[in-house]
C-alpha cells in the first residue's frame, strides 16, 4: 500500500535520530551527575542501531516525505565513526542533513563531517562566561573550545551555524545580552530556548522559564529588532532580525507559545524506538521487526501507522501535573 502522508493535517517532514545515549557533558538540566553518574547503565552495543540499520530506516522515512534528518544524542559526535553514517545518509537524495552538538569535538571533526556530506550544524552553548558555562555542563568544559568549534564549522562550510541557548532563570539569564552581542554580525543564528520540562530528572518549575517575549524585549532595547517570516511551515523558532542589518536571532517558545499544531517531527531513539513526541512516555519499537526480517514495505506501513495515529500535543496541555509524568529523557532522545 502506498501512503501519502502529505494529505494529513500534519505531514511528516523532520526526522531526528539519536545515535548515542552517551555524552561527554553532564548538563545540570539534562544529565545531572546524581542520576547519570559512573554507575549509570548506558545502552549496550548490541542494543544500539547499526549504521546500516539507521540508513535503511532513513530511506523509508524519506519515502514517506521526510525532508530533514537531524542527528542527535546524547552527544552525536561521541558515536564512533559517526562520519561513516553521515556518508551513508548523504547518499539519500533530497535531504537536509544536520546535527545538534555540544560543540566540544567540533574543532577536531568539522572538516571530516563536511567532507562526509553533512550540510550544517546546530551548536548548544548556554553561556558565554566560563564560570556559568562550567556550572551548567558540570565537566569543567571551557567556552573558548566551543567557540573554536563554531569557527571550525563555519570554516568547513557547515552554514548557517545555529547556536542554541537554553535559558534557565537564576542560572544563565545574565548571559542573554552578552550572547546576543557576541553573535551579532557573525552570520551565525543565535536561538534562545525556553527551558522545558523534558524528562523527569530536571526538576522543572514554571518559575524557571524566562519567556521568549522577555528575551526579545531585552535584546530589542539594546538592538532594535523586527519580526521575520518563518523559513518553512512549522519552524519551531520565531525569527527576529536586527533592524540595522546585524543578522537575526530566534526564540523557541515551546512553553509559553506551544506549536504542537504544526508539529512535523518524529524521533528515532538510539535503540530503534520511534517517538512521536518529545514528551512521550512510550515509543514504538522498530528494531525487532528490522532485525526480525521485515521487508521495507512492512516497515513503511508500521511507521505510517504510528504517524497517522498520533495525537500528541504535550506543550499545549502542560501543567504542574504533566511536568511530573515519567517522560523520556532529553539525553535519550536528543533535542
Ligand atoms: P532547524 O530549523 O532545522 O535549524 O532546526 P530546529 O529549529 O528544529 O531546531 P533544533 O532542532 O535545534 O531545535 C531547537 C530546540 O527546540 C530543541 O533543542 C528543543 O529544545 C526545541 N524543540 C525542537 N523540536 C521540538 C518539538 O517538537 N517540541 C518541543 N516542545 N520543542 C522542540
Ligand atoms: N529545555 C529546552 N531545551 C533543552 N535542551 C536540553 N534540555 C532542554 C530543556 N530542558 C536542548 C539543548 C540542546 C538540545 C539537545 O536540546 O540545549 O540544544
Ligand atoms: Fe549532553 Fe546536550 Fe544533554 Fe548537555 S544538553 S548533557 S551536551 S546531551
Ligand atoms: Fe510536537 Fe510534542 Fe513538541 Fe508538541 S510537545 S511540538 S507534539 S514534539
Amino acid at each position: 500500500m502506498k501512503h501519502t502522508l502529505d494529505r494529513l493535517r500534519r505531514p511528516l517532514r523532520d526526522l531526528r535520530i539519536s545515535v548515542t545515549d552517551r555524552c561527554n557533558f553532564r548538563c545540570v538540566y539534562c544529565m545531572p551527575k546524581q542520576v547519570f553518574g559512573s554507575d549509570y547503565q548506558f545502552l549496550e552495543r548490541s542494543e544500539i542501531l547499526q549504521f546500516e540499520e539507521i540508513t535503511r530506516l532513513a530511506r523509508i522515512f524519506r519515502g514517506l516525505g521526510v525532508e530533514k534528518i537531524r542527528l542527535t544524542g546524547g552527544e552525536p559526535l561521541v558515536r564512533r565513526n559517526v562520519e561513516q553514517l553521515i556518508a551513508q545518509l548523504s547518499a539519500i537524495p533530497g535531504l537536509d542533513l544536520t546535527l545538534t552538538t555540544n560543540g566540544s569535538l567540533l574543532e577536531r571533526k568539522a572538516a571530516v563531517l563536511a567532507g562526509a556530506g553533512l550540510k550544517r550544524v546546530t551548536v548548544s552553548l548556554d553561556a558565554l562566561e566560563d564560570a556559568t558555562f562550567k556550572r551548567m555542563n558540570d565537566v569543567d568544559f571551557p567556552v573558548a573550545k566551543v567557540l573554536a568549534g563554531i569557527d571550525a564549522a563555519a570554516a568547513a562550510g557547515l552554514v548557517p551555524v545555529k547556536v542554541n541557548m537554553v535559558v534557565k532563570r537564576g542560572m544563565n539569564e545574565k548571559d542573554i545580552l552578552p550572547m546576543a552581542r557576541r553573535f551579532r554580525g557573525t552570520g551565525h543564528i543565535l536561538r534562545f530556548i525556553e527551558y522545558m520540562d523534558v524528562g523527569h530528572t530536571n526538576g522543572w518549575r514554571m518559575d524557571d522559564v524566562v519567556t521568549a517575549r522577555d528575551i526579545v524585549e531585552a535584546i530589542g532595547r539594546e538592538f532594535p529588532l523586527e519580526p521575520a517570516d518563518p523559513n518553512y511551515a512549522g519552524e519551531v523558532a520565531q525569527r527576529w532580525r536586527y533592524r540595522d542589518g546585524g543578522g537575526e536571532i530566534g526564540v523557541i517558545a515551546s512553553v509559553t507559545q506551544a506549536f504542537c499544531r504544526d508539529c512535523t517531527r518524529i524521533r528515532l531513539s538510539t535503540e530503534g524506538k520511534l517517538y512521536t513526541c518529545l514528551f512521550a512516555t512510550a515509543g514504538h519499537d522498530l528494531r525487532a521487526p528490522l532485525r526480525g526480517g521485515a521487508d521495507d514495505a512492512a516497515l513503511r506501513d508500521t511507521v505510517a501507522g504510528v504517524w497517522t495515529a498520533r495525537a500528541d500535543r504535550y506543550s499545549e496541555i502542560r501543567s504542574s501535573h504533566t511536568a511530573r509524568l515519567e517522560k523520556i529523557e532529553m539525553s535519550y532522545i536528543g533535542g
